[in-house]
């Protein structure tokens, strides 16, 4: 989110602070904050002052959680932990009880919830109350899917009434054949079948929203088709077309058969045979937007998808462990660290590089120059 760096939470202060406005991007989706509580506003405004801080104790709770509804999927995405069947996790779906509750800890300080882990979101049939139960205690929501579940106007409608704000399909071919080089089970119609059922309900209830970002990840068997996909988009209708760098995110041996071939492309910079990270960073993710697993396990980061170093196992860690399990001395910083080690590295022994470092793919390198994404308009 875009306003997790320092120059950004400068630049925002006073719009939150005087009128209760946050406006910020989530995977380059514009979204706007409305009418935020004082207690949220405040909360804003720790994090503010953490951003400042160089280093120590974080003040301000979480703005921004991700919670996985589920780690079960119909697809068989083969550098996804979950569609590759490396994870090691147990899989299962979010009780609503659980969500509730999380929601309950943090509601005084949450802005927005990314409603979706390492699985199919829309598989949980308790999605849309989810969304729901946010956007009555005015949190924002977004999602991504692989558009398999959500077939039909009526489906579109629960979600639409429900009040989600932004939602990614994946959408990673023109035709059959490319997509289901990355997406394999799936069914390229039913993909875009999805879309065009979310637009068919905006233009029913007369809605701006949810914004629509119509996604592929990038690889070498769709490179040669972004321009179709994106001509698609345009006819569809939908907000926006983004293409994503692709990341090993299973580690897996093959992931440079499925990489590009254009360099352009590629997430990753090589050094003779090592593959190297483009930047170093500190990641705010650990403080700004940790994960929360299906079954209620907490982690830094949803790049620690082994749970190699949970935070702690129910919502309310978050709250109340959170100022010990969040310090930056014996978290942040040591991972922060790590950040210039090459890749194939053996792992630092620290408390959260080991999951991250092996696998982060939001900062752990850069974006590409050409990680691109259009808005195609809309009355969003
Ligand atoms: C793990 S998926 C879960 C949500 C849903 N099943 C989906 O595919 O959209 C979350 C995001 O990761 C993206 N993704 C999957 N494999 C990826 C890869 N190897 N590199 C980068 N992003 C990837 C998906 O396109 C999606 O936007
Ligand atoms: S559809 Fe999403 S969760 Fe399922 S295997 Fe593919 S990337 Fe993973």
């Amino acid at each position: 989110m875009t306003w997790m760096g320092v120059q950004d939470a400068l630049a925002r202060s006073p719009e939150v602070a005087f009128r209760g406005r946050l406006r910020f991007s989530f995977d380059a989706m514009p979204l706007v904050a409305d009418g935020l509580s004082l207690s949220k506003r405040l909360n804003l405004m720790r994090c503010g002052v953490d951003a400042l801080l160089p280093a120590g104790r974080a003040f301000g709770l979480p703005p921004a959680i991700q919670i996985e509804p589920t780690n079960v999927c119909n697809l068989r995405c083969p550098l996804c932990p979950t569609g590759s069947g490396s994870s090691r996790r147990k899989s299962g779906f979010m009780p609503l009880g659980t969500f509730r509750q999380i929601i309950r800890e943090l509601e005084d300080a949450l802005v927005s919830v990314i409603l979706y882990g390492w699985g199919e979101p829309f598989l949980n049939r308790d999605l849309a109350q989810m969304i729901r139960h946010c956007s009555e205690r005015g949190i924002l929501t977004a999602t991504s899917t692989n558009g398999h579940f959500l077939q039909s106007v009526e489906q579109a409608l629960r979600v639409v009434d429900a009040g989600l704000r932004a939602i990614v399909i994946a959408v990673d071919g023109s035709s059959q054949q490319t997509y289901e080089v990355y997406r394999k089970s799936g069914s390229v119609q039913k993909a875009q079948r999805c879309a065009a059922m979310i637009e068919e309900a905006k233009a029913r209830r007369n809605s701006p929203i949810p914004y629509t970002n119509l996604r592929a990840v990038a690889t070498r068997g769709n490179e040669q088709d972004l321009a179709n996909l994106e001509q698609l988009a345009r006819e569809m209708g939908v907000n926006m077309f983004s293409f994503k760098s692709l990341g090993g995110l299973s580690q897996a041996e093959d992931l440079e058969d499925y990489m590009p071939l254009d360099p352009h492309l590629r997430r990753y910079e090589y050094r003779g045979q090592v593959r190297q990270r483009k930047a170093s960073v500190q990641c705010p993710y650990p403080f700004r937007q940790p994960t929360v697993f299906w079954d209620g396990t907490i982690v830094g980061c949803e790049f620690d998808y082994d749970l190699e170093a949970p935070w702690g196992d129910s919502a309310s860690s978050l709250s109340t462990g959170y100022g010990t399990a969040g310090r930056r001395s014996g978290c942040v910083a040591p991972f922060a660290a790590d950040r210039d080690a090459p890749a194939s590295a053996p792992a630092a022994p620290t408390r959260i590089a080991p999951p991250i470092a092996a696998c982060c793919t939001a900062w752990s390198c850069a974006r590409p120059p050409d990680d691109r994404h259009e808005e195609l308009g809309g009355d969003f």
